[in-house]
């Protein structure tokens, strides 16, 4: 059968490397830092210019396919996921960290077709770690296969989230009510990375059980959503329904059970889709 896509998972492993050469150079220099959503919601020209550089390079080999790319989508461009072939772009996750050289910065490509992600790339650029999965084909980082925990309780769980950006007393409340909940169940421990994609790559490679956020977009998802699907983890909404790549929402785990038992502590709400218009 012909590979329809491989070509276009070559084209952006060998993107995300390059675009992680760019970013590791724009931490030996002074990175000027601007704000989107809100004062804590940061991007810089680094940002900028990956997703930039990424996208013309896509443009040429593959004209006719689309986009969704985290800074396009901030500069008003809309955040459509059709049918057609869609690249799904966040050229720093992390922006925070590498604002401050914190050591985890990602550059996720994920690729959709009928609305399903057919390969994902996750180049942890500090770590020279690159996660790649292809629906159906497995998970690897650097070319090792990878598999989650086979950890079954979730009181010997390590368990990854994210303060995200929002800053809303009611949504700190919640996001606080929740991790309460889940620490007294009680797990081994907490931890955040400062980026969803690594968060999941952690939860592919086994070293967390799960990963759970509010607020995180697409491009943050999309890419890792396959990396841990492919290693035989399971990705489900807050609330415990399918997972849905625009809803802002997500728990991956390393299996079912745990996924459940996470989403029952959750203080749940739904910050708007990404496909809002
Ligand atoms: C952010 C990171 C962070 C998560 C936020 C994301 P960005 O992405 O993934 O860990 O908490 O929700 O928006 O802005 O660094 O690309």
């Amino acid at each position: 059968m012909t590979d329809l896509w491989q070509d276009a998972m070559d084209h952006a492993v060998s993107a995300a490397r390059g675009a992680g050469q760019v970013v590791r150079e724009a931490l030996l220099e002074d990175r000027m830092v601007m704000v989107k959503s809100s004062s804590v919601d940061l991007v810089t020209q680094t940002d900028q210019k990956v997703e930039q550089l990424i996208i013309q390079s896509v443009k040429e080999k593959f004209p006719t396919h689309r986009f969704i790319g985290e800074e396009s989508v901030a500069a008003g461009e809309p955040c459509v996921l059709s049918d057609e072939p869609t690249w799904i772009i966040d050229p720093i996750d992390g922006t925070t960290n590498f604002v401050h050289r914190f050591p985890f910065v990602a550059v996720s490509i994920g690729f959709s077709v009928n609305k399903q992600v057919e390969f994902g790339v996750v180049y942890s650029c500090l770590e020279d770690k690159m996660f790649t999965a292809r629906r159906g084909r497995g998970s690897f980082c650097n070319g090792d296969p990878l598999q989650v925990s086979d950890q079954k309780a979730i009181k010997q769980s390590i368990i990854a989230t994210e303060f995200g950006s929002d800053r809303d007393p009611e949504v700190v409340d919640k996001i606080f009510s929740s991790l309460r909940n889940i620490l007294c169940i009680p797990v081994h421990g907490i931890r955040s990375a400062g980026t969803a994609a690594i968060n999941m790559c952690l939860v592919a490679s086994g070293c967390v059980e799960a990963y759970y956020e509010i607020g995180m977009h697409v491009w943050d998802l999309a890419a890792a959503s396959l990396i841990v699907s492919e290693a035989g983890g399971v990705l489900m909404d807050v609330e415990g329904g399918p997972f849905d790549l625009m809803s802002r929402r997500v728990i991956a785990a390393n299996n079912r059970t745990i996924a459940e038992r996470i989403s029952g502590e959750i203080q749940a709400y739904a910050p708007a889709r990404d496909d809002a218009a």
